[in-house]
């Protein structure tokens, strides 16, 4: 297929004749007149269940989704992101997280040689070190075992590992309390030094390029913060580094033993995975971090062999691609009803907005349709409380995913039934809304006056008709969470395939990161740059301040 016209495609056009005839669909008449809609718009994968009913679609949409995506070549594409092709056309680089999932017996060849063998190595080196920090052999400059872990990263090299550790705080091992320290702020890294004592805190210094601003800024002023207390030839003790750039590691003064090595066909946002995970692994235990590649990788199989219309990540890509391109939603909340997943939301918005938000195709030319929606949300009930608001009654439609556990780790039966009856009303509250007509019967009943009735129905009318996908697990478990985090990796894959994005690349990140430094040059005395007269002015507030 030529992907430059899409959008002139029969299938395309069909969806867009389609789609106006849903934009006059209710969702609650979808349900009267099909009794069977929520077993017929269900699947369960991986250990999760997803229930996208309450959403606009019918067979005969699913259906010309379907059609568009064998029409933009999405079998043959799933299959060329697993076998390790050159996907990442701008970079010249395989994409080949799920084979650090993959089990020891598989085979993944990449440039003529298995590379799970070096994963394993590395897995098993991650291990050892693991088991020697949980035993306290691992010990620091004065003798004393490690209490302390300080994830030094930012992007990828933060936002999983970090995500991930909230997410399985009941299988911690005691004794052990990971930080992370990513912003450029000095408060951030400062908050940590003032927590942790130098003799019993281990630092990772986690970076794929070892050439990011905000992690070499923060790593070296940790190990001048830690020189105060021990000196070079502790070094060694205390710091780790994660990368795959093994001269720069070195040139930072981190021996070979201490570096562990991941290869430059891992995408950072897709990186947890690898020797990233070292938080993680430190954090849970070995056996437990297998349990969650082992889910990532249940969801891998599932995605690779599961026919395209039972298949989760595909249904979930195109329900996005249904949403954006046809119903024109241009923003999905997240909202898990799960505390423990309180940084899931930032986490997708790297793994979503850094790989779809672009506006080029791969062959260079320009799309013609929209891109990736802006991601955002926090956990519930939190949410309903601040900005549900506007997603029940609100200008725009705002589509999101509900995720939550069936069974909670805590011994607090009515909070966890307080949990899920929020979690189903709102996305039935969202999908049902209320009418006028029952507004009118609840006010009359109060006998409120005409005239003010006029003025009061309108605005405690709900709109409904509002879409949403609801994600259940059973438990919040390293192995429903690795299904979890597959599951949205995928289905990024599949929006990028559509649009005929690099999903994979970030090229939007570097112009920012070019002119900080030129700034940051004139802030330390270096001389003044062109600049239009709203920077000039800030940097010149900026240095008044800092004389
Ligand atoms: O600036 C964006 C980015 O390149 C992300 O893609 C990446 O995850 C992050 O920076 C951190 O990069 P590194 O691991 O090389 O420090």
């Amino acid at each position: 297929m030529n992907t430059t016209s899409l959008v002139h495609t029969a299938v395309f056009q069909k969806l867009v004749r389609h789609a106006e005839d849903a934009r006059t669909w209710s969702l609650k008449a979808l349900f009267a007149d099909h009794p069977d809609r929520f077993p017929a718009m269900t699947l369960t994968a991986g250990g999760l269940f997803l229930d996208f009913s309450k959403n606009f679609l019918t067979d005969e949409t699913m259906g010309l989704l379907i059609e568009l995506s064998r029409q933009c070549h999405l079998e043959e594409k799933r299959e060329a992101l697993f076998a390790g092709d050159e996907i990442n056309t701008s970079e010249h680089r395989a994409v080949l997280h799920t084979a650090l999932r993959a089990p020891r017996s598989e085979t993944v060849m990449f440039n003529g040689k298995n590379i799970i063998a070096d994963i394993q190595s590395v897995l098993e080196k991650m291990r050892l070190f693991t088991e020697k920090v949980h035993a306290g052999e691992w010990k620091g400059y004065s003798g004393k075992p490690v209490t302390d872990i300080v994830n030094i990263g930012i992007g990828g090299s933060d936002l999983g590992p970090r995500m991930v550790c909230q997410a399985l705080r009941p299988f911690h091992v005691k004794g052990i309390n990971v930080h992370f320290v990513a912003n450029v702020d000095g408060h951030d890294l400062d908050a940590i030094l003032q927590k942790v004592n130098a003799e019993t805190t281990l630092f990772i210094i986690a970076s794929k390029t070892f050439t990011t601003l905000e992690t070499m800024l923060n790593a070296h002023a940790a190990r001048s913060w830690f020189l105060n207390y021990g000196t070079v030839r502790d070094l060694y003790r205390h710091f780790i580094a994660i990368s795959t750039n093994t001269e720069a590691v070195a040139r930072f003064g981190i021996p070979a033993e201490n570096l562990f090595p991941f290869w430059d066909w891992v995408g950072g946002r897709y990186s947890v995975w690898s020797a990233i995970g070292l938080p993680v692994m430190l954090a849970i235990g070995y056996n437990h971090f297998t349990e969650f590649l082992a889910g990532a990788h249940a969801m891998d199989v599932h995605f690779r062999y599961a026919p395209l219309a039972s298949n989760m990540p595909v249904i979930l890509g195109l329900i996005a691609i249904w949403n954006r391109n046809f119903l024109g939603f241009s923003s999905v909340s997240i909202a898990p009803y799960l505390q423990d997943l309180f940084s899931f939301p930032n986490y997708l918005q790297q793994l979503e907005m850094e790989s779809n938000g672009k506006q080029t195709q791969k062959n260079g030319k320009p799309v013609e349709y929209d891109s990736c929606p802006v991601i955002w949300g926090n956990i519930g009930t939190n949410g309903q409380h601040a900005y549900f608001q506007l997603l029940h009654q609100g200008t725009d439609i705002i589509p999101v995913d509900f995720i939550t556990a069936l069974t909670p780790h805590h011994t607090l039966p009515k909070h966890h039934a307080a949990l899920l009856a929020n979690c189903f009303a709102q996305s039935e509250a969202l999908m049902r809304g209320k009418t006028a007509e029952q507004v009118r019967n609840e006010l009359s009943a109060q006998h409120m006056d005409a005239e003010e009735m006029a003025i009061q129905i309108p605005q405690r009318t709900f709109p409904g008709n509002r879409p949403s996908n609801t994600i259940l697990m059973n438990v919040l478990r390293p192995e429903t969470l690795g299904a979890l985090i597959a599951l949205y990796e995928h289905k990024t894959f599949v929006e990028g395939v559509i649009w005929n994005i690099n999903s994979f690349d970030q090229w939007g990140v570097e112009l920012g990161k070019i002119l900080a430094k030129t700034i940051q040059n004139e802030l330390e005395g270096q001389p003044e740059q062109m600049h239009d007269s709203s920077t000039a002015g800030l940097i010149a507030l900026a240095k008044a301040a800092m004389k």
